[in-house]
């Protein structure tokens, strides 16, 4: 049997790689993708030839992640339950897109993830598999091996030569994913959601009390609905995105500490860094506000908690998902201009916007004279408006009901 591993080089995924080949008698073909996790990946080249892999795939995706995940999912101003941006739940679609790719390449007939049982990610890889492979073979260690407890784990490392690194040696501290668009850690010291999160889980970004006294003034330039530039320089998306990244982390911008739903059932408690997106959502939100009409925009922020909880929970290749994608993306079509914003001490604030298809008529809006807008025009609107409201309480009084 031949596998592709979705490896990170990490100790989970060096177990399950060592694993996959003694306990499954698999031909493991590793796949570690570059998303901007900021890690050397030559470690996970250097661990898989170790471990007699022949077939090892390094790709680097932030280009694609940006484009084709990322900024598709900002034209919706996406957060779920109210505040998270995603981050981990938008990278999971293109690993697994290469991941099936590369067991076309190869064939090989399964994949396999270290996500847990427990969580999300499990459901997110799996349901990218098999919507884009409808025949594809999945394992999933964690639910299928008796290595339950970090000590069994440590004990499987050591009786198969795995290198361990000397902080995971005593229990990891947490579980940590990143990417360009944020860095989310969970557990262990986190997992008392009373308890306020120690500053060392930060990794990304300054806490906001040691952030500069002076506030930052930049500009982004849209492009249907899409981020292009920073201060009239041009950027690819990876390049603007980790622009804003370092941008955000030096004003304290994106820390969120969250308790939150997850798709099996269970409430977790997670700390995310989002310092770019954070700052993208803000600017997208600006050029909106000045470009799009009210109607589209309402009723695309109606959509938009549906279109978050599809992400979250995996279904980004679903019709559904693509149905609403089609929307939102109609409605950018002139999401143009730009938009100058404020960063202090951990805020993010539109402070300026502008565009060649304003729909801002500073004629209209005057507090002066003006000769476009008739004032009488407003009573007749009210008085419609207002007739319903007038028969019911006529009604309640003849009934009543106070
Ligand atoms: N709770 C977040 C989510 O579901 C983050 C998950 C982090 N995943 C991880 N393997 N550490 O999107
Ligand atoms: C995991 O369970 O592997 C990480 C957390 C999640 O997927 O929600």
């Amino acid at each position: 049997k031949k596998v592709v591993l979705a490896y990170s080089g990490g100790l989970d995924t060096s177990i399950i790689l060592k694993w996959l080949q003694e306990e499954k008698g698999c031909e493991v073909v590793t796949f570690t993708a570059d998303l901007g996790q900021g890690e050397e990946l030559e470690p996970a080249r250097r661990k898989a030839e170790a471990a007699g892999v022949k077939e090892i795939y390094i790709d680097d995706l932030r280009e694609e992640f940006v484009r084709d995940f990322v900024f598709p999912m900002f034209r919706a101003n996406t957060v779920y339950e109210g505040l998270y941006l995603l981050g981990t739940s938008i990278a999971r679609p293109l690993i697994s897109k290469r991941q099936i790719e590369i067991a076309h390449e190869v064939g090989a007939d399964a994949v396999c993830h270290g996500a847990t049982g427990k969580g999300n990610d499990q459901v997110r890889f799996e349901l990218a598999y098999y919507a884009l492979d409808p025949e594809i073979k999945v394992i999933a260690p964690w639910r299928e091996w008796d290595l339950n407890s970090r000590t069994k784990l440590l004990e499987y490392a050591e009786t198969h030569g795995i290198e361990v690194a000397l902080d995971k040696r005593g229990e990891a501290p947490f579980s940590v994913d990143a990417n360009l668009l944020h860095t989310s850690s969970e557990g262990k010291v986190l997992e008392d959601p009373n308890d306020e999160a120690p500053e060392f889980i930060y990794q990304r970004t300054v806490s906001p009390q040691d952030a500069p006294d002076t506030p930052t003034i930049i500009e982004i330039g849209f492009e249907r609905g899409d981020a292009v530039s920073i201060d009239g320089e041009a950027m690819s998306p990876a390049t603007l995105l980790t622009k804003l990244n370092e941008l955000g982390g030096a004003n304290g911008i994106g820390r969120l500490d969250l308790l939150e739903n997850r798709f099996v059932g269970m409430k977790s408690r997670g700390v995310y860094e989002t310092p770019g997106g954070t700052i993208l959502l803000m600017a997208h939100r600006g050029i909106e506000q000045i470009t799009m009409d009210k109607g589209a925009m309402h009723l695309k922020d109606e959509l938009m908690p549906k279109y978050a909880e599809l992400i979250y929970n995996g279904f980004w290749y679903s019709p559904e998902r693509e149905m609403l994608q089609a929307a939102i993306d109609a409605s950018q079509e002139l999401v143009t201009g730009t938009v100058r914003l404020k960063l202090y001490k951990g805020n993010c604030d539109v402070i300026g916007r502008a565009s060649p298809y304003s729909l801002y008529s500073q004629e209209h809006v005057t507090f002066e004279e003006d000769d476009v807008y008739d004032q009488a025009d407003a009573g007749g609107f009210i008085k419609i408006n207002a007739l319903r409201l007038r028969l019911l309480k006529a009604r309640d009084r003849k009934a009543g009901k106070n």
